[in-house]
């Protein structure tokens, strides 16, 4: 039997002191190679829920399942060595009780191994973030625009414009910092207002749209690599264009197999490489 491997993850309360010092760097991965690949680079790996839209075609998160977070968040497992892991709760499978959200909580915790999980939902999940924590699940919050309530929102409009709005979305925020998060996602939220969130709350806030001011940013792999690209919300910097790399690998390859020059001898067995001449 192979040794495993050892990992040292960063830990979730390793995330919490960062609040006010240096600013914590968060992506989304979904695969084994794509840990692996920011492995180095990041502080926090979120498995998100994001993947249905992302990797399966879908028009929201919302038909995401358990066992899909549970399958994702394992491969991640494998490929993370440094990061800490949190993997979302999909829709429908936490917002009903404390208690079923602790069951579907556990099993994740238990099944993949992470450090701990994200769900969505401000004042009106209090409860529930104060029931799992003070039962040993990490809860890493997620309020402003949460994409598992688009359809109350209307679309994936930017949140906290309008007064009564931005209270509601400070006293989301203190609520889940008093429930006992231990750092909390702020998405498409007006830049003052996640400021001054980032300055009221005790815990870490991690910008998505939101203010450099946060605590940490994150944004989806995909996006800024530019693989993904059905649309690029304003919020979104596309470092490279991987995706147009991709495609040109691919019509190079077609290119060759149409023309017999793929595979060459030396991609053969048995095969001696011609000598250059
Ligand atoms: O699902 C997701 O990827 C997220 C983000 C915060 C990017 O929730």
């Amino acid at each position: 039997m192979s040794a495993p491997v050892k990992k040292n993850r960063k830990s979730v309360t390793e995330i919490r002191d960062q609040k006010n010092g240096l600013p914590i760097s968060c992506l989304t991965a979904y695969t084994s190679l794509t840990a692996r690949l920011l492995d180095d680079h990041v502080d926090l790996l979120l498995v998100g829920d994001s993947l249905g839209m992302v990797l399966y075609g879908m028009d929201s998160t919302l038909n995401v399942t358990l066992d899909m977070m549970i399958a994702h968040g394992k491969a991640v497992m494998r490929g993370a060595e440094k990061p800490c892991v949190i993997v979302d709760m999909p829709f429908g499978t936490y917002q009903e009780s404390p208690q079923m959200a602790f069951r579907n909580c556990a099993r994740v915790m238990k099944e993949v191994g992470c450090d701990g999980i994200k769900l969505e939902g401000g004042t009106e999940m209090a409860e529930t973030v104060e029931f799992l924590t003070q039962r040993g699940v990490p809860v890493l919050g997620h309020i402003g625009l949460t994409p598992q309530s688009v359809n109350v929102f209307g679309g994936f409009k930017s949140q906290g414009k309008d007064p009564e709005e931005a209270k509601k979305i400070m006293a989301d925020a203190q609520a889940m910092s008093d429930a006992g998060c231990f750092a909390i996602v702020i998405e498409g939220t007006v830049e003052p207002l996640a400021r001054k969130i980032t300055e009221t709350i005790p815990v870490p806030t991690i910008g998505i749209g939101a203010s450099p001011a946060c605590d940490g940013q994150i944004l989806v792999t995909e996006d800024i690599s530019g693989l993904f690209s059905d649309f690029t919300p304003k919020f979104v910097k596309r470092y490279m264009e991987l995706g147009q790399g991709i495609a040109e690998a691919a019509r190079m390859y077609s290119e060759e197999v149409r023309a017999g020059t793929f595979p060459a001898p030396e991609h053969c067995f048995g095969v001696k490489p011609e000598k250059k001449k």
